[in-house]
């Protein structure tokens, strides 16, 4: 016999799946969250309005996280929170390993029995701790992807509710009660939004170079419009998902597939001029060992050491002319741009071209995404050494994706990507956030 808050449990989540009330009168094509950079910490972080009555939550985004995870320790309080129990459908599909059979009592948010238990990952510290899986209702703009739309509810969005760690949130931005996780998986935010408003799991994100002025993320197909009125989906270029069989995190099962976004990167140009690369590193092996991921948590690219020295040796040789000054850590290579001018693409630097899945499919960096500006005229290579034996080859990181629109698309299973925006006159933190109701 199920117990009576396992039938509560059961019948919501019915609810959830056939019924959309809100639906009805408004039916959203696609959702909006404003992403904020926190300088400091080179995090990108979101805000979402969760429970009854609603809340206000910082999280830290995390491009490939498995799910959205929440602090519950103390003082969370929601009329319409849900735990998951075990062996429910949308435990199964979470691919959970754990069951909490009986917490002790009180029960509460996080505490529950026969809750299906999760893992929560914090990039960061990279610490796991257990967390309820759980549904509570959460409240997100709409848009049409020119400008925002009328506010939407999700009566019961499904996240793990964190507990029993002092050091869960350490090495997140200030104030952040969590990890909005967009990974590969079907419980991630993008995943959950698209089943709950019946449209494609595909999304967009967009962020921004500037903390002063917010990027976004649209979950939805396009259009996706910045100002002044340019329209970047036309101009997205296309190369396949690659699935990575083992998980690059730590504290998942081995065969937990990885949630993070793998491309098939196959050779850098430099100037035009080939990188020469130990292809093997670029392929991942049947260990998930090497290959080209996508990441929010890493802000500059991080290569294996081979690679990174490779591309190090060509970029010096294309820019021979330019003043050499001491560099400054994490970087190994840094230039005076005192009278090096500028360009709309950033400080005229050789391009970087990474190769993807076809020869005419390739990825330009110029130099707002290549170069980072310290201080007054020192700029650096912003690439970073990963050593001799990471587990991911090449890991794009924050600074090589800003201003630059990436399309994952989970139904095509492929990424689509602008390149910089800045070659088309706008920047990510151009999308105009005014509402039209
Ligand atoms: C290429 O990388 C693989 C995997 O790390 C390594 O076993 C091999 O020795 C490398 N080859 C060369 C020529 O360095
Ligand atoms: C921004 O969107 C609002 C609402 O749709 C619209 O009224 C306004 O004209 C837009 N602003 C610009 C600069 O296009």
């Amino acid at each position: 016999m199920a117990s009576s808050s396992e039938m509560l449990s059961l019948s919501f989540f019915l609810f959830l799946t056939v019924s959309q009330p809100q639906a009805k009168t408004f039916q959203p094509k696609a959702l909006l969250l404003p992403v904020t950079k926190d300088s400091s910490l080179q995090q990108y972080t979101t805000q979402i309005k969760q429970r009854t009555p609603l809340v206000p939550i910082k999280l830290t985004i995390d491009v490939g996280g498995n799910f959205m995870w929440v602090k519950c320790e103390k003082g969370y309080v929601s009329s319409s929170y849900r735990y998951v129990p075990c062996g429910s459908k949308i435990c199964k599909i979470s691919r959970s390993g754990a069951c909490v059979v009986k917490c002790p009592p009180p029960h509460r948010p996080g505490c529950n029995d026969n809750a299906c238990s999760h893992f929560s990952y914090n990039p960061y510290t990279r610490i796991s701790t257990l967390g309820e899986m759980a549904a509570d209702a959460v409240l997100i703009q709409s848009t049409d992807g020119r400008s925002s739309g009328p506010m939407v509810f999700v009566p019961g969005l499904v996240f793990s509710c964190t507990f029993r760690s002092p050091s869960l949130l350490k090495g997140l931005s200030s104030g952040a009660e969590g990890i909005a996780g967009l990974g590969r998986s079907l419980v991630s935010l993008p995943s959950l939004f698209a089943s709950a408003f019946k449209f494609q799991r595909i999304f967009a994100m967009c962020l921004s170079s500037s903390s002063q002025s917010n990027g976004v993320i649209i979950f939805g197909n396009g259009p996706y419009e910045f100002q002044p009125k340019k329209e970047v989906s036309k101009s997205l270029m296309y190369t396949p998902l690659v699935r990575n069989p083992k998980s690059t995190r730590r504290y998942y099962s081995k065969d937990d597939p990885s949630t993070d976004y793998f491309i098939r990167l196959t050779s850098i140009k430099i100037n035009g001029r080939a990188v020469p690369l130990n292809m093997s590193l670029l392929h991942i092996n049947e260990e998930g060992k090497g290959g080209t991921k996508i990441s929010t948590f890493d802000p500059y690219t991080v290569m294996e050491r081979s690679i990174f020295m490779a591309v190090l040796k060509v970029f010096m040789e294309e820019t021979k002319g330019v003043t050499r000054v001491p560099s400054v850590k994490p970087f190994q290579y840094c230039i005076s741009s005192k009278n090096l001018g500028s360009t709309r693409v950033g400080p005229p630097v050789p391009t970087i071209d990474l190769g993807l899945h076809h020869k005419s499919v390739s990825w330009r960096i110029f130099g707002a995404n290549s170069m980072v500006q310290l201080k007054d005229n020192v700029l650096c290579l912003g690439f970073v050494d990963g050593g001799l034996n990471p587990r991911t080859s090449v890991v794009i990181g924050g600074h090589q994706l800003e201003d630059n629109l990436l399309q994952f698309d989970l139904v095509k299973r492929r990424l689509g990507f602008t390149s910089s925006l800045l070659y088309m006159q706008t920047t990510c933190a151009n999308f105009n956030f005014t509402s039209s109701v």
